[in-house]
């Protein structure tokens, strides 16, 4: 294992289908007034808003509520909770929903003290908050699993005046201070955002799987995870109600990434940076936009990274060394996850999303681009491989 690095996640997890009963005990380490925000609506519908505001009745909470966080949410939104938060002297910001309303509390959490343009410093010129600076704790109770954003400080935000869509990784200072995740939760998500969700969670772990040729014990774990969310995604997209399955995939997204992973690794994140961009063009569930263009994407890394695609087919597919190149080897597992893809129902295409040719040049423009895994892309490359997706 090559590498030097510091290990640090201060998030502490409840985790079952009786996780929520510690809300309550947790709530007494905060102060009287809770910035509750959830999405469109699903809360309210399945019954878990009912529970939360009890609970937070029972602990005496004065409860501030931040509702209509859309899926990839707005810096618009963001200006919004950022004003109620101020207006209120909140003491927790409790997000209850999926990785898009984990997100924003966190962008809200960072935002509220700051005096200056918080878009320009934290999102786009990537700053940290100074260390005077204060920030509101964040908690989150999860309904969807997928981003991870449950145990990490992530936070992706989109400007839609400029169809921009960047995530900014902030200190751990801004992870959840404690999240609760109970798989009976995610039952109610739409069987599309379920699929998007499962892709995300894969993708992540590729994401950082597919860089460095060292022997990192990074890569074990990365494996085992892999060989995990293809097994309950088969069993999940089936039966959407088999508990195990689901509390299975809601417990690996978690650490897909909460950087344990990617402990001694370069990373990737390519089919992140253009899936974003895909994603604020589309509106497409974050999973989806990624799906739409990894064949393209990882059939190119593949010719730099042959010997861990290789080891990616026989340690996560199964397919077996003997009689086969390593291209040949390599090829099959790329084959395997494809296949794979379309068993559980996942878009292959950016055209199956509505992105039409002439977005292409725009989604290339918007696409941040580095140096990453295994490649080192240009700007042309980008647009070959929104071509090849299409
Ligand atoms: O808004 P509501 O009505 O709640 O509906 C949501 C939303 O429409 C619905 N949903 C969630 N839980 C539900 C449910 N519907 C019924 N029952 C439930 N229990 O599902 C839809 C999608 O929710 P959303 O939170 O948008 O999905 P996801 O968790 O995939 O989050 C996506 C966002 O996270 C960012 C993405 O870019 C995107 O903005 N990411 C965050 C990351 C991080 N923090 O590290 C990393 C990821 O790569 C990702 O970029
Ligand atoms: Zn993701």
């Amino acid at each position: 294992m090559q590498g030097n690095f510091s290990y640090y996640n201060p998030t502490k997890l409840y985790f079952g289908d009786e996780s929520l009963n510690f809300l309550k005990d947790e709530l007494k380490g905060y102060g009287p007034v809770v910035l509750l925000i959830y999405g469109g609506g699903s809360v309210k519908r399945n019954g878990i808003y009912d529970q939360v505001v009890a609970i937070l009745r029972e602990a005496g909470k004065t409860i501030v509520e931040d509702p209509g966080v859309m899926s990839n949410p707005t810096l618009e939104k963001l200006n919004e909770g950022v004003k109620i938060a101020r207006q209120n002297k909140v003491d927790l910001i409790l997000a209850l929903g999926g990785g898009s309303v984990c997100d924003y509390a966190k962008a809200v959490a960072a935002s509220v003290y700051y005096k200056g343009d918080y878009w320009e410093k934290f999102w786009l010129k990537q700053e940290q908050p100074d260390a005077n600076q204060r920030l509101l704790p964040v908690a989150c109770i999860l309904t969807m699993a997928g981003t991870g954003s449950e145990m990490n400080a992530g936070t992706v935000i989109t400007d839609a005046e400029h169809t921009f869509k960047v995530g900014h990784v902030f200190d751990s200072r801004l992870m959840p201070k404690f999240s609760i995740l109970n798989p009976k939760f995610t039952m109610s998500v739409p069987i599309d955002q379920m699929k998007a969700g499962i892709y995300d969670i894969m993708n992540h772990i590729m994401e950082q799987y597919f860089s460095d040729f060292d022997d990192n014990t990074s890569d074990y774990l990365a494996e085992g995870l892999m060989r995990s969310v293809v097994h309950s995604a088969r069993i999940a997209v089936k039966d959407p109600q088999d508990y195990e399955a689901r509390s299975n995939i809601m417990w690996t997204a978690t650490w897909a990434l909460n950087t344990l992973i990617g402990l001694g690794k370069k990373e990737d994140w390519m089919v992140h940076m253009i899936g974003h961009s895909v994603g604020a063009w589309t509106h497409a569930p974050h999973g989806y936009a990624l799906a739409s263009v990894s064949m393209a994407y990882y059939r190119r890394a593949m010719e730099n990274g042959m010997p861990k695609f290789a080891r990616f087919a026989h340690n996560v597919w199964d397919i077996p060394t003997e009689g086969k190149t390593e291209r040949e080897l390599a090829q099959a597992g790329l084959q395997a996850l494809k296949d794979w893809m379309l068993e559980i129902g996942l878009p292959l295409t950016i055209s199956e999303l509505g992105a039409t040719p002439d977005m292409i040049p725009g989604i290339t423009e918007t696409t941040v681009v580095y140096p990453a895994g295994y490649l080192n892309l240009t700007k042309q490359d980008i647009t070959d491989i929104l071509k090849e997706s299409l």
